[in-house]
């Protein structure tokens, strides 16, 4: 089973480097660990194309992975460059702590290895777990679907007075994030999809939902912050809904027949990971954790995450935020203590005292302003508890990379989150075995170029 998987992802590679006119300029052996982040970043770009375009999930990838994804999200051949490197075997069992959209264990499972997911999100947790359940039966979601679709179209003509969220709801969303009419077509496809329930399809015809919302239903825009931009009037919900689901049977109609790996994903904290997963478990770590930039992953989030459920009013959501590692300043609350664990880290205070300098030279006063130092205090002091905490279910000589970009989001202060989470790892006892550069983006505000990094880390054999 796993060689006829892997003859696929190969099959997939092979076909997508020739269609770009690039074939890989590096033999197919694994590449040494002790390449320089120079030379690895000049092997990325052999191999994926320019700068600019390292980070976008090539067309032969896009099955299951384009079901739903950020748009920040790391591309599948980014992981598969590491779980190629870290000579895993049918055995290793590969961990996303911050697995997001499940971007890490769709491209494990393609390969056929075990994999878990953490995600404090419930949204994206959710999504993570659809995109890894490829035992679907196609046919029959297409079927289902379709009934949906009728259902709900009957409805819509019918319905004269538009349907509106309760109002605890709607307060939560981007001010015209979502026009009337979609809104309309959208609730009353949604209660179809419950309506009409189907356990095992479910998952997925919810998942369509979201996808097509974001992409198409809505006024959103992602550049990548997200916003509104324009005001659709109407939208061909249940069509492009059905679309989606075409799309979706027809990845399962491939790869569900090749599943066999398993995976499993837990909507939970991964400061807390000891608390999920048995000790020496784990045999790698592919991962990008959150960065200390102001982004809000409720806000990227908000519009699916309130349509679909996952928040009903403001204190559902103020528990979302609550467990997630801070990294922005509308996520701080009272009683946080994260910051205590890197009172000692002299990079992380000597950059909290120059950003609280930097306010008060600039005379920035508002409450999210006068936030900015504390903020960055408490996102390392997280991921120090989340890199405490996993040191006792990793295997010895488990290696792990951790993809983090260097910000100046704060008052212009750089914060090179990349070096300095390697100091604390390496204060943890995990050996910092390199730092690849995977490419550079432009800071908006300093016009310098800010580096994205993979870490690579290992946990000591003994
Ligand atoms: C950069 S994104 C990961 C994107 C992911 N690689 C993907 O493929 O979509 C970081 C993720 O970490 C999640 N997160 C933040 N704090 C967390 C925590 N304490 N435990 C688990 N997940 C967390 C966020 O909700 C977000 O989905």
């Amino acid at each position: 089973m796993r060689s006829r998987l892997l003859r696929h992802c190969e099959k997939v590679n092979r076909t997508h480097f020739k269609s770009k006119g690039f074939m890989p300029t590096i033999s197919e052996s694994q590449l040494q660990l002790n390449l320089s982040s120079i030379d690895r970043h000049a092997y990325f770009k052999s191999r994926y194309g320019r700068n600019g375009s390292l980070n976008k999930i090539f067309e032969p990838d896009a099955a299951i992975h384009n079901w739903y994804r950020f748009v920040l999200s790391f591309p599948p051949h980014l992981v598969r460059e590491y779980l190629s490197q870290f000579k895993t075997d049918q055995l290793s069992i590969v961990l996303d702590p911050f697995c997001g959209t499940g971007t890490t264990l769709v491209e494990a499972k393609k390969g056929g290895f075990r994999a878990v997911g953490i995600e404090a999100h419930p949204m994206s947790s959710f999504a993570s777990t659809v995109k890894t359940d490829w035992k679907i039966n196609h046919k029959k979601l297409l079927d289902h679907s379709h009934k949906i679709a009728d259902t709900a179209l009957k409805k819509i003509n019918k319905e004269k007075n538009l349907r509106q969220l309760p109002i605890d709801q709607e307060v939560l969303l981007l001010r015209n994030s979502i026009s009337p009419r979609p809104l309309h077509k959208a609730l009353i496809l949604k209660e179809t999809i419950d309506n009409l329930k189907d356990e095992e399809l479910r998952g997925v015809e919810l998942l369509s939902l979201a996808k097509i919302l974001v992409s198409s239903v809505s006024n959103l825009h992602f550049g990548p912050e997200v916003g509104v931009r324009g005001f659709k009037e109407d939208a061909d919900v249940v069509g492009e809904w059905l679309k989606q689901i075409h799309v979706a049977s027809g990845d399962l109609q491939i790869l569900g027949s090749m599943n066999s790996s398993k995976t499993e994903i837990f909507n939970s904290d991964a400061r807390e990971i000891n608390q999920i997963m048995k000790p020496q478990s784990v045999d790698i770590v592919i991962t990008s954790p959150p960065y200390p930039n102001e982004k809000d992953y409720t806000r990227t989030t908000r519009l699916e995450t309130i349509l679909l459920g996952f928040a009903k009013n403001k204190e559902d959501l103020r528990m979302i935020k609550k467990g997630l590692v801070r990294s922005n300043t509308r996520g701080v609350y009272k009683g946080d203590s994260d910051d205590r664990l890197v009172g000692d880290v002299q990079e992380v205070q000597r950059i909290a005292a120059e950003i609280e300098r930097r306010r008060i030279e600039l005379g920035k006063t508002s409450g999210f302003e006068r936030m900015y130092a504390r903020v960055t205090k408490l996102y390392f002091g997280g991921m120090t508890r989340h890199l405490a905490d996993l040191r006792t279910i990793l295997k010895p000589g488990a290696m792990l990379a951790y993809v983090v970009g260097d910000q100046a989001s704060y008052l212009r202060v750089m914060i090179r989150t990349g070096a300095i989470l390697g100091e604390i790892a390496q204060s943890l006892g995990y050996e910092l075995v390199a730092t690849d550069l995977f490419r550079t983006r432009i800071a908006t505000a300093t016009k310098e170029q800010l580096r994205e990094e993979v870490l690579v880390l290992r946990w000591p054999k003994k």
